[in-house]
């Protein structure tokens, strides 16, 4: 007999879904990437304290629609470009917090796997407007058609369809639901529109637009500013002069753990000595992890590992995102989690308030089985992220981050609040790898 999403997540979480939730989890109908997603998933949420009346329609549809769309076998097996703006937004206010102007030496930041359109590392370099920034990536698409709703494809030079994004308009869900037919519209348009493109010799970007739709030669150009340079380049192959710091967000953790040893000793080598690398994983801004290591003489040492509260949440992705077993970053934050929602006197506190809020926001409500049920049956993805994060900053103002750290140093942790608000722990040696 096959083995069903709901035998998982009782063999891992000790008891089974509401079948009306767990029905839309087929793993016959998964490809096998998602199939072992979803293992690692209960892994961690099973070291998590992850409770099973925590699921929610939200996370579902994320494991049956989002994730098939998201991993690289989805994308011809390229490491998909996602970023959006805002994404680095708080990283951004922790390195300006760590270094002030004025400057003896024009500090330089070197942004690694900036992703394409490489919005991030534009918002740093408007952020950190005294210091050089260098945007780097392996692949930058020669081609990108925005349509009328802000969604985008990525073409390469030939012409050949490499990816697509959904913007926040509410039309963005269907993109994900038939990518086969969201795939041909946007390489229809591009035939179309790449007729009417003046020429370009690439120094420049070129572009044309036809009802609402753009297309962009060499967008890449159109981002480079006084302080931002932006070079096509994979990380191993990279040489620039000393950083003073180094960002490496949502790239590692695609990487196996001997690549990822390798690519953190190549970082090594790009940074000046005391200069500070922060890799790690994040949603669109939220529900966020990451290692913040400093360069002393010719190694790396780790100065915490940090994670924003969401990361507790019950409507929660990002702690279950990993594309390895034992990814470190997502175990050790499995960990922590996991003596956080063990405590007798913070859970059920933190639980029962954050129910409240969800109820209050009209996002969900907790019913007499005990799960949480929808209150609204397609929110827009963009109200959704304002009520979300109306949550969270109440939350902050409850004291639960203080709370956290408190249980953390109760477990025998070195934890505090960092300069972002964020929870810090200073992690154990050989917990995160060094490179
Ligand atoms: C998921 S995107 C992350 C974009 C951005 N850092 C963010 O957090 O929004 C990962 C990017 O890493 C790039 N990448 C993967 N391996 C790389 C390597 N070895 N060197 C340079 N870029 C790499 C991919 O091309 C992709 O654009």
């Amino acid at each position: 007999m096959q083995t069903e999403f709901n035998d998982l997540v009782e063999q891992h979480l000790g008891a089974r879904l509401p079948q009306q939730l767990a029905a839309s989890v087929d793993l016959t109908k998964l490809p096998p990437d998602t199939r072992t997603f979803i293992e690692r998933m209960l892994v961690l949420m099973k070291r998590a304290g992850y409770g099973v009346e925590q699921f929610n329609t939200a996370l579902i549809r994320w494991l049956s629609v989002t994730i098939p769309t998201m991993l690289p076998r989805a994308w011809g097996g390229r490491i998909p470009p996602i970023t959006l703006p805002g994404r680095h937004q708080k990283l951004d206010t922790y390195v300006a917090d760590a270094y002030s102007p004025p400057f003896d030496n024009v500090p330089v930041y070197v942004d690694i796997g900036c992703g394409f359109p490489p919005v991030t590392t534009a918002d740093t370099a408007r952020a950190l407007a005294d210091w050089q920034i260098y945007g780097v990536d392996r692949s930058f698409a020669d081609f990108v058609l925005y349509d009328e709703a802000g969604h985008y494809a990525c073409f390469d030079q030939e012409g050949e369809f490499q990816y697509f994004q959904a913007s926040m308009d509410p039309s963005g869900r269907a993109l994900y639901e038939d990518p086969a037919t969201t795939r041909r519209r946007f390489e229809s348009l591009y035939a179309y529109l790449f007729t009417l493109l003046p020429e370009s010799d690439g120094k420049v970007s070129q572009s044309i637009e036809k009802d609402g739709n753009r297309l962009i030669q060499n967008h890449i150009r159109d981002f480079e500013t006084d302080n931002l340079i932006l070079i096509k380049k994979d990380l191993m192959q990279l040489d620039l002069p000393p950083a003073t710091v180094i960002r490496c967000m949502n790239i590692l953790i695609y990487f196996d753990l001997q690549s990822r040893k390798k690519m953190l000793s190549h970082t090594c080598k790009l940074l000046a000595d005391g200069g500070m690398l922060i890799a790690g994983t994040n949603g669109y801004g939220i529900q966020t992890r990451y290692a913040v290591y400093r360069k002393n003489g010719e190694g790396l040492s780790v100065d915490e590992f940090a994670f924003s509260l969401d990361n507790l949440g019950h409507i929660v992705f990002m702690p279950w995102f990993s594309m390895h077993e034992n990814d470190p970053e997502a175990m050790l934050l499995a960990e922590l989690a996991g003596t956080i929602r063990g405590d007798g006197q913070f859970w059920p506190s933190f639980s029962g308030r954050l129910d409240e809020l969800l109820k209050t926001q009209r996002i969900c409500v907790r019913g007499s089985d005990g799960f949480l049920q929808a209150l609204a049956k397609e929110m827009p993805l963009a109200e959704y992220f304002q009520k979300n994060a109306a949550i969270w900053q109440q939350l902050e103002e409850d004291g639960y981050p203080a709370r956290a750290v408190e249980v953390l140093e109760y477990a025998g942790h070195k934890a505090w609040i960092n300069g972002v608000g964020d929870i810090a722990i200073e992690p154990q040696p050989g917990t995160l790898p060094m490179g």
